[in-house]
C-alpha cells in the first residue's frame, strides 16, 4: 500500500515535471519565430510618416531635387557626400562613410556625433523602431527615385 502510494506520488511528481517541461518547450516554440526576426521589424509606411521630419530639407522619389539638404534617392549603398550639384560641408564630404543601414542608423540618431561639423541641423531620432521604419522607407527608392 505504502509502496503503491509512493509510486503514485513519484509518478505524479514526474508528470508535473513533464508538464512544466512541455509548457517551457511550447512557449519556446512560440517565442523562437519572434526571436528570429530582426531586433526591430521594419515598417515602410510608418517610415514614410517619420520622413515628414526630413521633408523640410530633403526630397526623395521621382524627380527629387536638392533643397537645403541633398536628395536622398538610392541612399542606402551611396557614398557620403556624393550627390552631384549639392554643396556639402567639408565634414560630410570627407567623412568617408558609405550609407549602409548600420551607418545610417548611427548617423540619424545624432548626426553631429557621427559627422562632427555637418551642416545638417537635426537633433536626431533616438527611437530604434522609428529609425528601422525610416530606413525601410528610404531603401525603397533606387538612385533614380523609382521604387524597387
Ligand atoms: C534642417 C534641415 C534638415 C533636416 C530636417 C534633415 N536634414 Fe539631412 N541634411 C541636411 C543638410 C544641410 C545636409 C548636408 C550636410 C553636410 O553637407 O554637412 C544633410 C545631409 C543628410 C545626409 C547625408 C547625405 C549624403 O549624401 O551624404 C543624410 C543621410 C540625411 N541628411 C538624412 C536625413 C534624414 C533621414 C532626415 C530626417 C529624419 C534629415 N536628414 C533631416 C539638412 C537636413
Amino acid at each position: 500500500m505504502t509502496k503503491r502510494r509512493g509510486f503514485g506520488l513519484s509518478e505524479n511528481a514526474s508528470n508535473s515535471k513533464e508538464q512544466i517541461m512541455r509548457a517551457v518547450l511550447a512557449s519556446l516554440a512560440l517565442l523562437l519565430p519572434l526571436l528570429a526576426q530582426p531586433a526591430a521589424a521594419q515598417d515602410a509606411g510608418a517610415g514614410e510618416r517619420s520622413f515628414a521630419k526630413c521633408r523640410a530639407c530633403h526630397q526623395i522619389g521621382p524627380g527629387a531635387r536638392n533643397l537645403v539638404g541633398p536628395e536622398l534617392n538610392g541612399l542606402i549603398g551611396r557614398h557620403s557626400g556624393s550627390v552631384e550639384g549639392y554643396s556639402y560641408s567639408a565634414a560630410n564630404k570627407n567623412s568617408g562613410l558609405t550609407w549602409d543601414e548600420a551607418t545610417f542608423a548611427e548617423y540619424i540618431k545624432d548626426p553631429k556625433a557621427k559627422i562632427p561639423g555637418t551642416k545638417m541641423i537635426f537633433p536626431g531620432i533616438k527611437n530604434e523602431k522609428e529609425v528601422a521604419d525610416l530606413t525601410a522607407f528610404l531603401k525603397q527608392f533606387d538612385k533614380d527615385g523609382k521604387k524597387l
